[in-house]
């Protein structure tokens, strides 16, 4: 079996976001790991309108060409970390965007979250997990929240995730159900 594919999304297109952050933060703790390989898959190199399609990419694929490009990067990897910022109690526009631009490459498929904000962007995440379902993702339950206090801790305070060592435990208590759901998921694909 080929070693599995990680994309690790990152969901947040505009200037100065934190995004960056916890997207190397996490890929760097995953690259520790020998289970899969981890990629960034940033947003801001798939530009795509507002869904305009005549079809849902249920149904058809997109006619949009830079929808076609994101829907077929997407479909190389086996598993996703979305990196997700909360914007207003939910999702970015971007990133639910995006979804709505692709479904059969995520189909059957495990997914996880990193989010940041208020609640550590549960609210964002749990809104994800939904969308995650109707996508035939698979949406994991360990995911990392990076809460408040961390976050603003980093943003404005010169703070970094090395002061909060907590959640590099939570980065590899998800890490390895990613991984497993992802072996147990690319087999039975292959075998099916
Ligand atoms: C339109 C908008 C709405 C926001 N709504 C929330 C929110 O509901 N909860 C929250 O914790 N932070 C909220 N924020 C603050 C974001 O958490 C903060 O700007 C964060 O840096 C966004 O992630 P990004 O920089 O990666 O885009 C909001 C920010 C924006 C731009």
């Amino acid at each position: 079996m080929s070693l599995p594919r990680i994309a690790i999304v990152i969901g947040s297109t505009r200037e100065g976001r934190f995004a960056d952050k916890p997207a190397q933060w996490i890929k760097k703790i995953a690259e520790e790991r020998n289970d899969a390989s981890y990629e960034i898959v940033d947003l801001r190199d798939f530009p795509l309108p507002f869904f305009e399609e005549a079809t849902s990419p249920a149904h058809a694929a997109p006619k949009n060409e830079t929808a076609r490009r994101w829907a077929a990067h997407i479909n190389e990897f086996d598993g996703y970390i979305f990196v997700a910022a909360e914007y207003n109690h939910s999702m970015t526009g971007v990133l639910k965007n995006a979804l709505d631009y692709a479904y059969k490459e995520f189909n059957r498929k495990p997914a996880t979250f990193i989010a940041y904000g208020g609640v550590g962007g549960a609210r964002a995440v749990e809104q994800l997990r939904q969308i995650a379902v109707e996508l035939q993702l698979a949406p994991i339950r360990h995911a990392v929240h990076i809460g408040m206090i961390e976050f603003v801790g980093m943003l404005r305070d010169g703070k970094s995730f090395d002061d909060f060592p907590y959640l590099a435990d939570s980065a590899k208590a998800m890490l390895s159900e990613l991984a497993w759901w992802t072996d147990a998921l690319k087999n039975a694909r292959e075998a099916a």
